[in-house]
Order: C-alpha cells, then structure tokens, then sequence
C-alpha cells in the first residue's frame, strides 16, 4: 500500500483517531470535539452532524479535554475497528472523571450494532445514535444532560441528509466527500453494514449537485461521489431503491452515470471520483461517461474480494470470476488508462489453499494499482456468522494476506515503473510530507505524484512528468 496515499478506504491507516479541526461559529459556548473512524461515509457523516449541532450552538474544539460534548463517529467493519474505539471510549471516560458533566456520545456503525449495550451494560456512554438519527442529536443532547439515557438508533426509509450543508471538517480544502446514497440492500453475506446503515436510497440529484457547485465556488477542485454501491444509485423522487424497482417504471429516474455527467458539466474544472464500485452492478454507461468527460477521473476501486466463484458465491457478491475478467476487460477497453484498485479478504470461511491460489492469480492477471487487503473477521448477525464457520486459523489467514500484500506491492511497483516518462494532469493537495520544497497531489488514476514546487501552489493543475518512482509514488517535474 502506498505511504502518502490519503484515499477514501485508507482514511482510516492516515486519519484514524485524529481530531479533526473544524471551522468555529459563534455560539452558546458548549463545546463539542469529534472523532472518526472508519470508512469515508463516516467522515462524511461527522461532517452532517458538526453541521446539526452548530446550527443548535455549539463552538467545536480540537481539544477533547475542554469539550462540553464528544462525539465518536464508529466502524464495526472489522473487530478490530470496535476494539480501538472502546479504547478511546475508556479514555474519554476517564476524561470525565476530572469533567463530570462531559457528555460522552458514541455514534455511527457501533452505536448502531450494539444499540444500547455500551450505555446500559457498559456504562460506556451518555448518547447512542445510529447512522440515520443525527437530526435528533440536539434533542438527545438534552436527554443526556437531564441525565436519562439518550438513544435512537432507528434506521430510516429516506434519509438522506440532503438539506444539510456539511460542515468541511480538517480536509485539504481541494478534496471533498459528497455522500450520494445511503445503506446497502446486498447483503455480501460477510458484512455487518447493511444492519448498521439499513436500507438503500440515493439522495436528490439537485441537492448533490448544488453542494458540489458551491464547493467549487468555496475553492474546492475535487468531489468524491460516495455511497456503499455507488452504480446502484437511482434517483425516482426520494424512498428507498427497492420501492423504485418494484413501480417497474424507470421513467424519469436519474443513473449514476447521469449523475456523474451531471456533477462533471458543473465545470470541467472540477474533478469527478467516485467510490465504492460493485462488479455486479458497474455498467459500462458509466466507463463511457468517463472516456467522454475528461474531469472524470479515470479510477475506480472494483472490490473483487476474492478470485475463488466458489467463495465469491458464499460471500452472496452476485457475479464469478469471469465475470469479474470481463467487467476488467470493458474497463481496459472503454477507459484504457483506467487506474484500478480492489478489496481483497483472506480466510473466510472454508476458504482452500485453492481458493487461495485463485485470489493470487487474479490478482496477478490484473495486475492492480492498489488494493486494500484485509483478513476475514466474523461480525455477529450476518449470515456468514450464522450459516457457516469461522474455520480457517489465523495463521492461516495471516499467511495467506502476506501473501496477497506481497504480490500487490510487486504489482504496484509494477504499475509505477510503466508510468515513467509519462506526464499526467496532477492537482496539488499540499506540501510534501517528506519535504517542503515539494509538492503532492494526484494523477486522474489516483497515484501519489510528488514534485518540486516552483511558483505552483496547493488547487494548482499541474502536469507532471514523472521521472523515477517508488511502490507507493510517482516523482516527477512540471512540464514546461
Ligand atoms: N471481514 C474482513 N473484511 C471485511 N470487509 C467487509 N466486511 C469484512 C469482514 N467481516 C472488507 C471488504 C469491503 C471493505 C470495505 O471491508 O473487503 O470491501
Ligand atoms: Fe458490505 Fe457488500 Fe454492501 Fe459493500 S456491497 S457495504 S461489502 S454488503
């Protein structure tokens, strides 16, 4: 994996625990201070709520001890996720011994999967609030500091957030998020997410495209599309994705491709990304809108899982292995320069050293970009839990991801060298973390380019001619 990356699925190696710095509005001087964890949707989402409570009065910090209110914003993709939050919870608690009004709330895919267990067994926290109630959190604000127990975690049919203008939170102030649907109706049979986020519905096309043309107004170049499937997004008036299916009339609905054309004719200099992709349901109307639009950026992350279509169909991902190979051959044919990057998970259940080896081989057929490898870890309540067993050993699982990290740190490197001599369009994020007198930024491919800064500044496009390389970046010089 590359070091200087900050992509939407490595949020959470870069940012993780980090307090975020957000814009400070007058108020009644309580004070709040957020923590993420997680995936983007989840900054996203600390965004919505830092919006909903300045609206009610709050000044935000980055200081947890002097807050009024912590928030953290949670994962429960993986057990590891939830392990690191209840440590920061044991930390905030202790913080609240010497600030015993403090109201401690926990927020997000935890609070939603254990609902009110961290309040009342653990006495963890003072707030629980799953993903679609942070309209109510300056009510449960209330609750708390009255001293009862505060809790709503009710999933909803057409939630959205659409009205509410997120707060940008500790951002690069080039690059933003824009949440385009919510929930997830696939149940992969490995997942927990959709029971923490419920039910798929896509947000008003308006709604998205004003806040990314006000983004563009306030200096940003970049919007990152998000949603767990972002090609399943179809917008028919609001409620959720099913209801739209079931009316069998897609007249007047609007696609994700016709989305993604909507957001890129805002201004051509306004750089389009989108994340996450799913194989089963990536059409090729949206590789043709970024062969077409030239600020479309030529990336997507294409989570296969897995190379096996025997563990692919216990998984419930919905297409094989060939399918997979031919969605990749589409892309390579309708966006040749297409950057491509994937998730890959080792061990799960009755996964063979054959398997195994179908994983490596597609991996190497690919030949990616980037992928972001993870080993399984079993989460209550999804059908992987309650079906089948956990039954590959963690050495085994170890293994086996060394082994696929190996062979994607080869096929990076890989990717890399084939760039030299190349000059791509790159926008500036900022200082080189290595040295100030360089600059960093992305390709259309979502590559890491760093080179010396010159006069070029941080929202600058710069074309870059790369001239050496690394497994994690691309180095170059301004073209002239
Ligand atoms: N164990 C390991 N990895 C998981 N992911 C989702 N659920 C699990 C799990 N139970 C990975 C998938 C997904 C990414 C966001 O997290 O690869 O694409
Ligand atoms: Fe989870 Fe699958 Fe939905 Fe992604 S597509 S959020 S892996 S259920």
């Amino acid at each position: 994996m590359r070091s200087e990356e900050i992509s939407v699925k490595d949020i959470d190696e870069t940012r993780q625990g980090e307090a975020l710095e957000m814009t400070t509005k007058t108020g009644n001087g309580r004070k709040l201070y957020i923590e993420s964890y997680g995936c983007a949707m989840n900054f996203s989402d600390s965004e919505i709520v830092a919006s909903v409570l300045i609206d009610e009065g709050f000044e935000t910090t980055k200081v947890m001890e002097e807050a009024d209110v912590i928030l953290v914003n949670t994962c429960a993709i993986r057990d590891n996720a939830e392990v690191r939050v209840r440590g920061r919870l044991n930390i905030f608690r202790k913080a609240k011994r010497n600030k015993p009004d403090t109201i401690i709330g926990v927020m997000g895919c935890m609070a939603e999967r254990l609902k009110t267990k961290l309040l009342e067994e653990e006495k963890l926290v003072d707030i629980v609030v799953g993903p679609d109630s942070y309209r109510d959190l300056p009510n449960l604000v209330r609750v708390a500091e009255s001293g009862q127990k505060a809790v709503n975690v009710l999933l909803s049919r057409d939630e959205t957030y659409a009205d509410i203008n997120p707060v940008r939170l500790g951002g690069n102030g080039v690059s933003a998020f824009v949440s385009i649907t919510r929930g997830c109706d696939n149940m992969c049979s490995f997942c927990v997410v959709p029971f923490t986020r419920g039910r798929e519905r896509s947000r008003d096309p308006e709604s998205i495209v004003s806040e990314c043309t006000q983004l563009f107004a306030n200096g940003y170049k970049e919007v990152t599309l998000l949603g767990q499937n972002v090609d399943s997004y179809l917008w028919g008036g609001g409620g959720l994705k099913k209801d739209i299916i079931a009316r069998g009339d897609l007249t007047g609905t609007v696609s994700f491709a016709e989305l993604m054309i909507m957001v890129a004719k805002i201004t051509p200099e306004l750089r389009v990304r989108f994340s996450t992709s799913h194989p089963k349901d990536m059409h090729d109307d949206v590789m043709y809108a970024m062969a077409e639009y030239e600020n479309i950026c030529s990336y997507i992350h294409l989570p296969v899982q897995s190379g096996s279509t025997r563990l692919l169909g216990l998984m419930n991902r919905g297409y094989s292995r060939e399918w997979y190979f031919e969605r990749m051959a589409k892309i390579k044919e309708i966006v040749p320069d297409c950057g491509l990057s994937t998730d890959i998970i080792t061990g799960f259940c009755t996964e063979t050293e054959e398997d195994h080896q179908d994983t490596l081989s597609l991996m190497e057929q690919v030949g990616y970009d980037f992928a972001y490898m993870f080993k399984y870890s079993e989460r209550p309540g999804t059908a992987a839990a309650k079906k089948m067993e956990d039954d590959i050993p963690e050495e085994i699982k170890q293994r086996r991801l060394a082994e696929v990290i190996e062979i994607q740190s080869k096929s990076s490197h890989i990717s890399n060298k084939k760039d030299l001599g190349k000059t791509f369009r790159v926008l500036v994020e900022g200082t080189s973390k290595k040295s100030d007198e360089m600059l960093q930024g992305r390709n259309p491919q979502n590559k890491v380019v760093v080179f010396p800064k010159e006069n070029y500044k941080k929202g600058d496009y710069v074309d870059v001619v790369v001239n050496e390389c690394t497994s994690a970046t691309l180095i170059g010089i301004a073209a002239k």
